[in-house]
């Protein structure tokens, strides 16, 4: 009993000496809602962050880590930023082109506009092809979590994340991973894979048919007089 109560007063004196630095973090009050938009290879990621007044102080910035089988496209991004519509950073290499299983990941940062409670940021994604499977069907593409960080003036726990100060990548500022509501569930889509049965019969019938272009190409050359 005695042991039990000593235990817990271990623990409070614990988490009192604890929580200065996380409540401040929790104060912010960040809550994001994440929904994909659009259908096939070309989505939208459209986020609405919300935050409390007193988290105007902070800058905020949403992390993504994009996995192989997505991309997000930089010029797209070059002429949002330009536009003034957003303000993303890409992190890495992106080769449009590549499909899901030769390509790198990358990462974004999307920095949050500042002085505003409501927030809706569309960002858009393309969804990569992937290697064909032997009965064809449906590839599985897992959209990460973003994490939210923050540069307060008041410093909120360990600095937690490296990360590009801003658009321009000149310096590297020392942000905190702060934690926040997510107002969605984890995101699985979907995206159709070839079938490895139909590749013989394709390329056979896209032979012949070139085959038969140059035939009566030939044929018709030679009929006609020069
Ligand atoms: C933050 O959120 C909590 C719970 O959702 C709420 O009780 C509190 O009033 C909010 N604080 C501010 C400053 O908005
Ligand atoms: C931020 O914290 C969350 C939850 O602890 C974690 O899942 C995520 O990977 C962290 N993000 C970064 C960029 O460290």
């Amino acid at each position: 009993m005695v042991w039990r109560f000593i235990f817990a007063s271990i623990l409070t004196v614990h988490a009192a000496v604890k929580s200065p630095s996380d409540s401040r973090c929790k104060n912010l009050n960040i809550s994001l809602t994440q929904k994909i938009d659009n259908e096939g290879f070309h989505r939208e990621l459209n986020w609405l962050l919300e935050r409390s007044v007193n988290s105007f102080q902070c800058k905020l910035a949403i992390r993504l880590d994009v996995g192989q089988e997505m991309f997000i496209n930089p010029d797209q991004i070059a002429d949002l930023n330009r536009l003034g519509h957003l303000s993303v950073l890409i992190a890495g290499d992106v080769d449009v082109e590549a499909p899901a299983h030769v390509a790198t990941e990358h990462t974004v940062y999307v920095f949050v506009p500042p002085f505003k409670e409501k927030v809706s940021l569309k960002v858009p994604f393309h969804l990569r092809y992937q290697r064909a499977q032997i009965s064809g069907g449906f590839g599985k593409v897992v959209v990460n979590k973003p994490s939210v960080l923050a540069i307060c003036p008041h410093s909120c726990g360990k600095i937690e994340v490296k990360a590009p100060c801003d658009l321009t990548n000149r310096v590297t500022c020392g942000w905190n991973n702060v934690s926040y509501q997510a107002l969605f569930d984890e995101v699985e889509l979907l995206v159709p894979v070839g079938d490895l049965d139909d590749y013989p019969l394709v390329s056979i019938v896209t032979l012949l048919l070139g085959c038969a272009g140059c035939i009566y190409t030939l044929s018709v050359l030679s009929t006609t007089p020069l």
